[in-house]
């Protein structure tokens, strides 16, 4: 079954044409050098650049995979949750497609897409797993018994760990988003330079992340003026606290829940400190990590088309009265 997939829940335009579970192309256009100048996302901005995008990257995804609309049978479209203006131009643009063509559509929950990334690897956890959303919107873990079996065991009270990334990233004077410049940062500081705090919020597997981000920035504060070595030890204490975070409360829901299958997602996921800490589990622990490759991590339509492949192949579709929710619980 050929599959077009679409993602504008934030600020990538993205689109790809998945036959079965095989990538035929995943196209994503980058706003970054749009939101940049703002230190973080403008909505409408978003928008509007997504209307100008959305066909030629559609365009594109179709060409990569050398077919046309004609040949595509199902449509999935992320219809939540995200930023309103954005979601509406790739469920407007879906609906129109799948109506004028007679294409079935489906709207498809975007953390569904990023909890079903997993299948998109050469290897493919079985169920249950346990997966750890972690992105710029989201910190959540999930169980999952099957598809569109999925339950959510803790998130975070308030920001998301790649939220802390970019706000510290931004207080300390890195570019956006923060996280790829203090993954590369950190790889030069010694993370023990200063103890920040670990939220484990002990007895729940939820998480929380703007008490790290506050105490990064009172003790930038106190240092009055940084240097660049003083940044890369700050990027490298930082991340080592979130990591730390995010390993010790994913081992202890896996032994919770016994299961010994675990998979990563979302932008954080790209991380180099937390894939190499969450592959070390593998020998220390005997759980199986499944890191799907960084690009399909971060946001991207494979994603999206891959959960759509399982609901249309149940049969399932959506009609022409699918609407873009900005909160929508998966
Ligand atoms: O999943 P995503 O592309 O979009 C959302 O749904 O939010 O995640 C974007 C987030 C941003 O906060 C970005 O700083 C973070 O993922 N991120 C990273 C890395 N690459 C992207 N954080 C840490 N290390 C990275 N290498
Ligand atoms: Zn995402």
């Amino acid at each position: 079954m050929l599959i077009l997939g679409i993602d504008t829940s934030c600020d990538d335009t993205s689109a790809a044409v998945l036959e079965g579970r095989k990538i035929l192309s995943n196209v994503v256009s980058s706003q970054v050098e749009i939101h940049k100048k703002y230190g973080g996302i403008v909505p409408e901005l978003a928008s509007r650049r997504h209307i100008e995008m959305i066909w030629p990257v559609v365009s594109e995804a179709l060409d990569k995979a050398s077919v046309t609309l004609k040949d595509i049978e199902g449509i999935a479209v992320c219809n939540g949750p995200g930023l309103i203006g954005s979601l509406l131009v790739g469920v407007c643009f879906a609906k129109a497609t799948g109506y004028a063509s007679k294409i079935p559509f489906i709207g498809i929950n975007h953390l569904e897409g990023h909890i079903l990334s997993a299948m998109l690897g050469d290897e493919t956890p079985g169920f249950p797993f346990l997966c750890l959303v972690v992105s710029g919107g989201h910190t959540s873990l999930y169980r999952v018994d099957g598809f569109g079996q999925y339950r959510e065991l803790g998130r975070t009270r308030d920001d998301a760990a790649g939220e802390a990334y970019d706000k510290v990233a931004k207080l300390l004077g890195l570019g956006y988003p923060g996280g790829p410049y203090i993954d590369r940062l950190a790889q030069e500081g010694d993370p023990s330079w200063v103890e920040f705090p670990r939220p484990y919020l002990h007895g729940s597997f939820d998480f929380s992340f703007s008490g790290l981000k506050t105490a990064v920035k009172n003790y930038v504060e106190s240092l009055g003026k940084v240097d660049h070595r003083s940044v890369a030890h700050i990027c490298a204490s930082f991340q080592a606290s979130v990591v730390d975070v995010l390993i010790k409360k994913t081992l202890s829901a896996a032994r919770r829940e016994r299961i010994s299958n675990v998979s990563l997602s979302g932008g954080v996921a790209a991380n180099r400190e937390l894939r190499r800490r969450m592959k070390e589990l593998e020998n220390r622990e005997g759980i199986r990590v499944f890191l799907p490759p960084r690009h399909l991590c971060t946001d991207n339509a494979a994603m999206i088309a891959i959960a759509g492949h399982h609901r249309l192949a149940r049969g399932e579709r959506s009609d022409i009265t699918l609407t873009a929710r900005a909160v929508l619980p998966v």
